[in-house]
């Protein structure tokens, strides 16, 4: 299949090559993937059997973290690696409780950006922009950026499942510092990353399915390195943990060894 067969495929996208946001979207049951993308899904599911399960975690972090920022008092926020549109939107959580709520996406994958901009079409209060993690400076300097968010004001930011594809030769110590810096007192920083604590083994065996195929390579760290992403902010209870461990709805979300789910998720409030 081509890009000229489907209407919703900007031009450009090699749609023979795998690539994280489409991988992503194949394991959660999205419809916005291609072959390639569903043959690296189904590999990653050879080599880890709970991985849709994982992903699906992490989506379902995020729409709580988001919750719980909006209960904080959180009306605007910066998702970094957003991804393609699915269940449980940013925009969609933070507007059902104030209509006024701002959010500003960010990703670096065209598919995932023509898709945002597609059902973000006539929102004030929402946009997408095609920006990179690496390079933050662009991501708060940009007009959209600059229109939504106070920095003045405390804002949410999160990076769910997006700072892992940033590679140690690109700082993300550096570049969380950054965005950190950016942020006003009273806001929250939202992280969710791969952790090779738990399972280095299988983790090193996922890492070579997903990296062997797909361009954006896979960076799964040590707590002990997640931890040192939020700085100075304070963690929120209960702290760094496995993601269904992060405020679950109902004790029944909580999965028998929840260290199965291999990313470490955290709230943190700054100072
Ligand atoms: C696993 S998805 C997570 C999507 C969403 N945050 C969630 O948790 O449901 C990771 C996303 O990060 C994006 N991404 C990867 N590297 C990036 C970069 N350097 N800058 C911006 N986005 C990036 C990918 O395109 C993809 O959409």
């Amino acid at each position: 299949m081509t890009a000229d067969d489907l209407d919703w495929v900007p031009p450009g996208v090699d749609t023979r090559r795998a690539n994280v946001a489409r991988v992503y979207d194949y394991l959660l049951g999205g419809s916005h993937n291609f072959l390639a993308d569903q043959d690296v899904g189904r590999a990653l599911a050879a080599v880890e059997p709970e991985v849709r399960a994982i992903a699906w975690a992490n989506r379902k972090f995020l729409g709580r973290a988001v919750r719980y920022l909006i209960q904080a008092g959180i009306r605007q926020f910066l998702d970094i690696g957003s991804g393609i549109p699915t269940e449980g939107n940013v925009h969609e959580i933070a507007q059902a409780a104030d209509p006024a709520a701002r959010v500003v996406y960010v990703d670096v994958d065209q598919v995932a950006i023509a898709h945002s901009r597609a059902i973000l079409a006539g929102q004030q209060n929402a946009a997408v922009i095609d920006a990179d993690l690496r390079e933050p400076e662009k991501i708060l300097a940009h007009d959209q950026t600059r229109r939504l968010i106070d920095f003045s004001q405390p804002a949410g930011l999160l990076l769910v499942s997006s700072l892992h594809y940033v590679a140690d030769a690109d700082d993300p110590a550096g570049i969380m510092t950054t965005l950190r810096d950016a942020l006003a007192p009273g806001s929250y920083l939202v992280i969710c990353h791969g952790t090779s604590d738990d399972r280095p083994e299988l983790m090193s065996a996922v890492g070579k399915v997903f990296n062997r195929s797909v361009a954006t390579q896979s960076h799964v760290r040590p707590g002990a390195e997640i931890l040192r992403l939020f700085g100075d902010f304070e963690l929120v209870e209960p702290g760094l943990v496995h993601m269904p461990l992060w405020r679950p709805d109902s004790p029944a979300d909580v999965p028998g060894d929840p260290s199965r789910y291999w990313c470490l998720a955290g709230v943190a409030r700054k100072p």
